[in-house]
């Protein structure tokens, strides 16, 4: 695949099982079962296909057809039609489940049998294993699967979902197990971002579009503002929660990773490994200053009140770090990220504030490039223009919403499930920047724990924290505020 084809359409065409462990969670009914659904209403997978899911709860083929059919009919409920019936029924005939313990070799030696009287083909099918149970179950699983599928001589491949491990040693010492069973090509460590199509984007805008790539120099940029808001609590997932906090949560994976596609050298060809080392030397050259003006912290008011176990803690709901690259071209610009919940709205969007002329009105708003993921995914250019006497505010859309054509017209988790199956990996994280991104989270953690930071108490359905304000003292920027 080059950079420019990636509006192209993928079908898999080698027998394929895929299976999710886990399959009775929720990351499975609200994002797994619609991905697979719109591939196969896509028409993406081969003939000879087997969907198999893997849990320890009981539950009869019956049960788990139905589970499957409500999560994608719930999914699509406004565009659902006689069409998405029929593809769902004839789906549904290749969707299968097995009810095991993550740790019993026996019930492995089973699940293999299981798969094997399934028979979809002849040929030796391509396995992908997609492992969305929480993180603590992810190596019993791996230990079984080494040790019944052979995976070295096999094409296996794994999905495995943040969290990579809980801080850099801990990281590393999964990667140093996961090496010990598998090679690297088999592992497919997936950030749903990377999935998003306006992050997905960047690599060819900027490939293609030697003005867009100028303005995003290091040089040519005054400030970078990246916000992932939401008006959500934490809800049920509190006891994870409350041992992560939203720096592990969210920024250590997600913002890190589109501040990296954003910041990035364009690599000099395709290979995913040319993409992911880029993407490292960024993380790699991250900076944070350990002053109490960098970072700002925050818990949602009712936050302790939702379970007992968290009635006196201080886990931040939201948080907002200032950072730097240490690099010649971007050491002097600041890298503002946020994220938070139980605020006003739901919105993700990266905002790159383009530098002034010395004569230019500090007041003056800045020329933008703003990079919206959610609610819309698009890509705008906003710039000044004069209108007789006054100032406006012209917009130049690049390209006002990412268009649906070709693999675009998948959801994040099919794009990535494609990806997968193609052997695609400049979408999925690399090793080496799972522990660099870990290298400057743990800075900002300990600096939390050296200086006994507090989260901020703020109201539930506000902006976030006045604190988060500070982070700009002494420089012109504000928080950029979308209409
Ligand atoms: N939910 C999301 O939107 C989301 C987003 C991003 C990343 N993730 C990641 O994706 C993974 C799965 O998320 P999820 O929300 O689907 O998790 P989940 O619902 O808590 O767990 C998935 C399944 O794992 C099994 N399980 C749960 N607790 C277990 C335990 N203590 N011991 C053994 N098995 C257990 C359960 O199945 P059985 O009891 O039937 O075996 C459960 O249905 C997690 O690593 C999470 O961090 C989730």
């Amino acid at each position: 695949m080059t950079m420019t084809d990636m509006g192209s359409i993928y079908r898999v065409k080698d027998p394929l099982i895929f299976t999710i462990y886990g399959a009775s969670g929720d990351l499975a009914k609200l994002k797994i079962f619609p991905a697979i659904f719109a591939l196969a209403e896509q028409k993406r997978f081969p003939e000879a296909l087997a969907i198999v899911g893997f849990a320890r709860s009981q539950k009869s083929q019956e049960d788990f057809r139905k589970d499957f059919a409500d999560s994608v009919r719930q999914h699509y409920k406004d565009s659902w039609g006689d069409y998405q019936n029929q593809i769902l029924e004839s789906l549904l005939k290749n969707v299968h489940y097995f009810s095991g313990q993550y740790d019993s070799e026996t019930d492995f030696d089973k699940f293999k049998e299981f798969l094997g009287e399934k028979c979809i083909s002849k040929q030796q099918p391509q396995h992908l294993m997609y492992f969305s149970v929480p993180p603590f179950v992810v190596k019993p699983i791996l230990t079984q699967v080494a040790a019944v599928f052979e995976p070295k001589q096999n094409d296996i491949r794994l999905i495995l979902e943040k969290p990579f491990g809980s801080d850099e040693t801990t990281a590393q010492a999964l990667f140093h197990f996961l090496s010990h069973h598998y090679c690297e090509s088999q592992l497919y460590f997936l950030d749903h971002y990377l999935g998003k199509k306006a992050v997905r984007s960047l690599i060819p805008l900027r490939h293609m579009n030697r003005i867009l790539n100028s303005m995003l120099k290091g040089r040519e940029i005054a400030n970078i503002q990246i916000s992932a808001i939401e008006p959500m609590g934490v809800g049920e997932r509190v006891g994870y929660f409350d041992e992560v906090g939203t720096i592990k949560d969210v920024v250590q994976s997600h913002l890190l990773q589109v501040l990296a596609m954003l910041t990035m050298s364009i690599p000099i060809d395709d290979e995913a490994e040319r993409v992911q080392e880029e993407r490292t030397a960024i993380l790699n050259a991250l900076d944070f200053k350990t002053d109490t003006n960098h970072l700002a912290l925050g818990q949602y008011e009712g936050y302790k009140a939702e379970d007992k176990k968290v009635k006196n803690s201080n886990t931040e709901t939201f948080a907002a770090l200032r950072l730097s690259i240490n690099r010649e071209t971007w050491h002097d610009v600041p890298i503002f990220l946020r994220t938070g919940k139980k605020l006003h709205t739901k919105h993700t969007y990266l905002v790159v504030e383009l530098k002034k002329f010395s004569f230019q009105d500090a007041e003056q708003e800045p020329n933008r490039v703003i990079i919206e993921f959610y609610p819309h995914e698009s890509i705008q250019i906003r710039l000044l223009d004069e209108d007789g006497a006054t100032l406006r505010k012209g917009e130049i859309a690049a390209s006002e919403s990412i268009a649906c054509y070709g693999d675009y017209c998948l959801p994040e988790h099919g794009l990535l499930l494609l990806d997968v199956a193609r052997g695609e990996k400049r979408f999925f994280l690399g090793m080496p920047e799972i522990v660099a991104s870990w290298h400057i989270i743990d800075q900002v953690i300990d600096f939390m724990r050296v200086a006994n930071l507090k989260p901020e108490i703020y109201k539930a359905g506000c902006e976030g924290p006045a604190g988060q304000h500070n982070l700009m003292k002494g420089t012109n920027f504000k928080w950029y505020q979308p209409s």
